[in-house]
């Protein structure tokens, strides 16, 4: 796998999280009483799978290149479009969170913060993965010379040497299964 072949596919196991997140707050619309200790599980996994260990290449490896190397149209489409959804969704989990620490404390109007939250986070990253798989993933291969190519596989390959080497894509692949298996229709 290539790097762009690699991170599309890391979308299938952020996409497979969003729905789990979509069917644990379905639950939790239905159950005021629920217990939502796994809650705080789903945003581990988005802050260390999706975002650390995914949006970490995208943005150290890939759309660093794209501003450097691409021209305005490129640099418009990261600065002002990926870099700027990573944030909203580090902002969608920080208000879950706050949610949850909220509602166990006694609040039940927070289910609407841990609710809200979560559908909005699966929402914006569902396009986002959208737009990075058909446009801007493409459009940076399509444009980067063979260097530029073969250096941001090789740097993706160490990189995943090294998470490997720290178990991160199995410890985050088991917690998915673990969440799937508690959280589907
Ligand atoms: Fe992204
Ligand atoms: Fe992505």
């Amino acid at each position: 796998m290539n790097a762009i072949e690699l991170m599309t596919y890391e979308h299938t196991f952020i996409r497979r999280m969003l729905t789990v997140m979509r069917n644990f707050s379905y639950q939790l619309m239905k159950d005021p009483g629920m217990d939502v200790s796994d809650a705080p599980k789903m945003i581990e996994f988005v802050r260390q799978y999706a975002d650390k260990h995914h949006h970490g290449k995208e943005e150290d490896l890939l759309f660093n290149r794209m501003v450097d190397h691409l021209g305005s149209a490129a640099e418009k489409l990261v600065k002002h479009g990926m870099l700027v959804e990573h944030d909203l969704g580090r902002l969608h989990m920080k208000l879950m969170e706050e949610g949850i620490e909220a509602f166990k404390a006694g609040d039940d109007t927070a289910r609407l913060d841990i609710i809200g939250n979560a559908i909005a986070y699966t929402q914006l990253l569902d396009r986002h993965i959208s737009k990075e798989d058909d446009m801007v993933y493409p459009f940076s291969w399509r444009h980067f010379d063979e260097k530029m190519i073969h250096l941001i596989n090789e740097e993706t390959k160490a990189f995943e040497v090294k998470a490997s080497e720290a178990g991160i894509q199995e410890h985050y692949l088991t917690l998915l299964e673990d969440m799937e298996a508690k959280y589907h229709k």
